[in-house]
């Protein structure tokens, strides 16, 4: 599987502005990618000092949210170089590693380490096998931030159903429990978001966006079991 992922985003890269384009974007698009940087933004406010490694980090939404000098002091790994090659024109302060995350060995080690996007790509098994890496990866009392998909859901229904759902894996909130109580990590808080499914909001038209959004809100408030996306912020526990 892991081949296979990387593989699809090689090709999906090969211009990492068509791929930004198509993703992120549209106005739902836009949307979508604000509401998924949304924890990341809040969480990392603070950050500016601390050592961050963005795993899986694509063309850098994760350091896009970054001061400059919290991203002078990041790393960024992807397999792809076409992601990579974008995210040193855009962030050329950041240190930047072509690697798999599966293999790859980091120098030294850090304070924070965050993946978006990326976890949900993988069967739980390989997901426990990254959070252990990650949190090799992590000094004393180091987070980890990752997003992650849930189902059952509106989103992992239709999911299962078009060409290219077998990428994304939805496991269930206790199953991500079960994961974080055997990687040693404990949770620390979460954000739960979009109980209508991204696809649709991405293809939604303008005049449609920010209603759809406010009613994603407001059910996802009132049912988060529906919701399909969940941000942790992960404290790894002293071993
Ligand atoms: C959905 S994209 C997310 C990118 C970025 N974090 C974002 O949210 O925009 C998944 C990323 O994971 C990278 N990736 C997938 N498998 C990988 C692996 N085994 N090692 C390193 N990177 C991998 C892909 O190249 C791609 O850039």
């Amino acid at each position: 599987m892991s081949n296979e992922v990387k593989d699809y985003y090689r090709r999906e890269s090969e211009s990492a502005e068509r791929y930004n384009a198509r993703r992120f974007k549209s106005p739902g698009g836009e949307a979508v990618s604000g509401r998924e940087l949304m924890p990341f933004k809040l969480w990392l406010a603070d950050c500016n000092e601390g050592r961050l490694l963005d795993a899986g980090s694509g063309t850098g939404r994760v350091l896009s949210v970054l001061t400059p000098q919290a991203r002078a002091n990041a790393t960024a790994v992807d397999a792809s170089e076409n992601m990579l090659e974008f995210l040193r024109k855009t962030y050329p302060e950041t240190n930047v590693v072509q690697g798999d995350l599966f293999e790859f060995q980091p120098q030294g080690q850090f304070d924070i380490v965050t993946s978006l996007r990326v976890l949900d790509h993988f069967p739980l098994s390989d997901q426990e096998v990254l959070l252990d890496r990650f949190k090799s990866f992590c000094s004393p009392g180091g987070r980890i931030i990752v997003s992650v998909l849930v189902g059952p859901t509106p989103e992992s229904m239709v999911s299962s159903m078009v060409k290219g759902g077998h990428m994304n894996y939805f496991h269930s909130r206790r199953q991500y429990a079960k994961l974080f109580d055997r990687c040693g990590l404990e949770l620390v808080r979460k954000f739960d978001a979009f109980v209508i499914p991204r696809g649709i909001l991405y293809r939604s038209p303008r005049f449609l966006v920010p209603p759809a959004m406010a009613i994603d809100t407001a059910v996802g408030k009132l049912a988060r079991f529906m919701c399909s996306y969940m941000t942790c912020e992960l404290k790894v526990l002293p071993s």
